[in-house]
């Protein structure tokens, strides 16, 4: 699998791709109702429903918050799952996630992909790059990568004797914390864990419970032995609570919001003395992401990667570009040639492929971003000059929205939105290297970056210069759509642990090596 191209938002939007999906033969699934996939009620228990994003009237599935008795049972029953299956052989394991692969990839590709549509407002491109092609390029390369993290050996042996290297499992359980944005995630998150030989607490989003409870349900139609991965949706701080009570914790594998990353470290550090071993800590987070344009860049190419970096999928990518520094003389045709291409971006229910955005998430992205909008209507240093027009009345609409800022520190250009907004600031062409010692050092993120500059030097001085501010750094393309398998993914600084999603470094901080000495 690799990414499919998503549509370039010029012109009329071609339906090409849909029209191969209908092509493709997909006999086991499309005729099934997806509620035959839902989790069953259980009478007594607190039942969240999980809304679409485009048509919030509409209901895509109701699920049960775990109490703390379920939490508790949780954690319980994957350490009896952990007996076997930290003992299992890795050939073994690696069947069951290289069979789950195939499963997304033939039988449930429409399954997955559609509930990554209907729950999380994705447009049926977003969703395939999502939920198709990353889920199974996830569960590819972390095969591939494991067994070459297993046959990293000692180079050497002294005469009459033996080294080997043992990759065990952590002693314990893993939780798994995963966003709404990207279905690939939350299944990464529970699997590559699960991949070696760890037993895992997965609480998903409860914005993508049912497109995480489907890849759950495929692993275990591909042959997790029960118990090995227990999902979980529920109430975050309740759920985290009871986790880190239990001396059994091993690990979070997080991804989400720097400030509850934060807070479940600082949680982790206070109940330190409880555990068996140190847990491992591993998370992805925010990010104010840069297009920094030089001015020898080739224009119509910086406008098409910043319309894409900033806007697909609404912005709601945690590598979206979300601040564009412009040359004063690159700055009109910029300006006129983005506002006009925005003009014909149309934004509206993912149903039709020829809506290039769709809804945020729900009604506390859409109160956040809007009051970001407001604060630009209201700011002298601030004016609006693409989009601004809110809307929730049928599902949680914000158009593709351009602020342009005279001020270094305009709050727009330098906190996380998280959303379709983004945000210029001009700069004298004879400032390049003010503007990037600006970049570095005006937000805490390190996550993603691009560089647009058809000068060599320029690039160059650029990407040393920036050496911290991105994990994933671009030179003349957007700063979003990290490839599994060509662009190991994740930032530093408040961004995360840097440890790199889809990567052999990332699976070692899941197992706890014993090396063994053998003398004959
Ligand atoms: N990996 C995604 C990207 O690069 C973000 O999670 O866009």
């Amino acid at each position: 699998f690799q990414h499919s191209k998503a549509p370039l938002p010029t012109g009329k939007l071609s339906t090409h791709r849909v029209s191969q999906f209908a092509m493709t033969k997909n006999p086991d699934i499309t005729n099934e109702p997806m509620r035959d996939y839902l989790p069953k009620k259980v009478q007594g228990q607190t039942v969240e429903k999980q809304l679409n994003p485009s048509k919030i009237s509409d209901t895509i599935c109701t699920f049960e918050m775990a109490s703390d008795s379920q939490i508790q049972q949780a954690i319980q029953g994957s350490l009896e799952a952990r007996k076997t299956w930290s003992e299992m052989p890795i050939y073994d394991r690696q069947a069951v996630f290289l069979k789950a692969a195939d499963l997304i990839a033939n039988k449930y590709r429409y399954l997955i992909m559609a509930s990554t549509m209907l729950g999380q407002g994705k447009n049926i491109w977003q969703a395939e790059i999502d939920a198709a092609a990353e889920s199974v390029d996830f569960l590819r390369f972390n095969v591939k990568y494991s067994t070459e993290l297993y046959s990293t050996q000692p180079p050497e042996n002294s005469p009459g004797s033996w080294n080997h290297m043992e990759y065990r499992p952590l002693e314990g359980f893993v939780y798994a914390v995963s966003p709404f944005n990207f279905t690939a995630i939350g299944l990464n998150l529970s699997a590559a864990p699960a991949l070696m030989g760890n037993v895992v607490l997965w609480k998903p989003s409860n914005s993508a419970v049912l497109s995480n409870y489907l890849m759950y349900k495929i692993l275990e139609e591909a042959g997790l032995p029960p118990g090995v991965i227990q999902f979980v949706p529920g109430d975050a701080v309740s759920v985290s609570k009871k986790v880190f009570e239990s001396p059994d914790f091993a690990a979070l594998h997080f991804t989400g919001s720097t400030h509850v990353f934060k807070s479940l470290w600082k949680t982790i550090g206070n109940n330190i003395d409880i555990y068996k071993s140190y847990p491992r800590i591993v998370g992805e987070t925010g990010g104010k992401n840069f297009h920094l344009i030089h001015n020898s860049a080739n224009i119509d190419n910086v406008v098409n990667q910043t319309i894409r970096g900033a806007f697909e999928y609404q912005g709601q990518k945690c590598s979206a570009c979300s601040r564009v520094y412009v040359p004063s003389s690159l700055w009109p045709e910029f300006k006129s040639k983005i506002t006009e291409k925005l003009q014909s971006v149309k934004l509206g229910n993912i149903s039709n492929p020829e809506n290039f955005l769709g809804p945020v998430i729900n009604d506390t992205a859409f109160n956040r971003i809007k009051s970001y909008i407001e604060y630009a209507e209201n700011a002298e240093d601030c004016t609006i000059i693409s989009g601004g027009k809110c809307d929730s009345s049928v599902g949680y609409y914000i158009e593709p929205t351009i602020i342009q800022t005279t001020n270094i520190k305009s709050k727009p250009l330098i906190e996380e939105i998280f959303g379709p907004v983004l945000t210029a600031y001009v700069y004298p062409d004879n400032e390049f290297e003010k503007i990037i010692s600006i970049i570095d050092s005006s937000t805490s993120y390190g996550l993603t970056g691009a560089v647009f500059a058809q000068d060599r030097e320029a690039v160059i001085y650029a990407s040393n210069k920036l050496v911290n501010a991105a994990g994933n750094f671009y030179i003349n393309d957007k700063s979003t759509g990290a490839v599994v398998g060509q662009q190991p993914f994740g930032g530093s600084r408040s961004s995360g642990t840097n440890d790199k999603a889809g990567s052999a470094s990332i699976l070692s901080r899941f197992v706890s090596p014993r090396s063994v000495k053998e003398t004959f």
